[in-house]
């Protein structure tokens, strides 16, 4: 399992140690949430930002992008220096576009989709996505609880990409905590974001190590 925080918990007056400190921790990835306040209530940052701290880290930046057609940005976004790019399948009406320009862009494409969102919109993109995110909650804000047949979805995405063959990673993102992290990793997630729940409890160290341990089914 791989955890990736996000940084939408963080303190956001000090990004470049947060990221220091991620890294410290021994974490792999760092999550962007970025928000356009049309897509989702909420505005959070963009590519200005990205770049300034891609010079101070070198975590995978896999950056979630809740904005209405996405398209128009996803070229920024990789020049700022995303690793992966997630565009939500309900922000585009040319979701195979979006996906393919981010491939060719340099970056490995993602698509999420939200609670309500049936699987079938990636069906027919599996092939070409490096992960499938998700949302067990709605998007917007961090600290929401958990919605309970997000469970039921990954388990069935998980059996849709292994009958297809196909490679893409299962991102669960949405009030994802020690506690339901073992249950979530058992029904296919590869991926889990956390904001809250990771950095409300500091050290970041000890807090990785918690959810390493719940998703692999120790006893903490
Ligand atoms: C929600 C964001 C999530 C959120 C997760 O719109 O996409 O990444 O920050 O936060 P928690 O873990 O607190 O639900
Ligand atoms: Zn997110």
């Amino acid at each position: 399992m791989i955890l990736s925080p996000s940084l939408l918990s963080s303190d956001f007056g000090r990004l470049a140690e947060e990221l220091a400190a991620l890294e410290a921790a021994d974490l792999k990835w760092v999550h962007w949430d970025v928000m356009d306040g049309l897509f989702v209530p909420n505005i959070t940052i963009g590519p200005l930002v990205i770049k300034a701290l891609r010079k101070r880290s070198n975590l995978f930046f896999d950056v979630h992008l809740m904005i209405e057609r996405p398209e128009r940005y996803l070229a920024e976004f990789v020049e700022a220096g995303a690793d992966l790019v997630c565009v939500h399948a309900e922000a585009t009406v040319h979701l195979e576009r979006a996906v393919a320009e981010i491939a060719r862009l340099g970056a490995k494409p993602a698509v999420a989709l939200n609670p309500a969102t049936p699987l079938d919109m990636v069906e027919y993109l599996l092939p070409q996505l490096s992960m499938v995110l998700v949302m067990s909650v709605n998007p917007g804000f961090g600290g929401q609880s958990f919605i309970p047949f997000s469970l039921e979805k990954v388990r069935r995405l998980k059996g849709m990409i292994r009958a297809q063959g196909a490679t893409a990673l299962i991102q669960v993102d949405g009030g994802v905590t020690v506690e339901n992290c073992g249950e979530l990793v058992r029904a296919g997630a590869d991926v889990l974001v956390s904001g809250s729940a990771f950095f409300s409890r500091p050290p970041y160290g000890q807090r990785h190590q918690a959810f390493l341990d719940a998703a692999s089914g120790a006893v903490v």
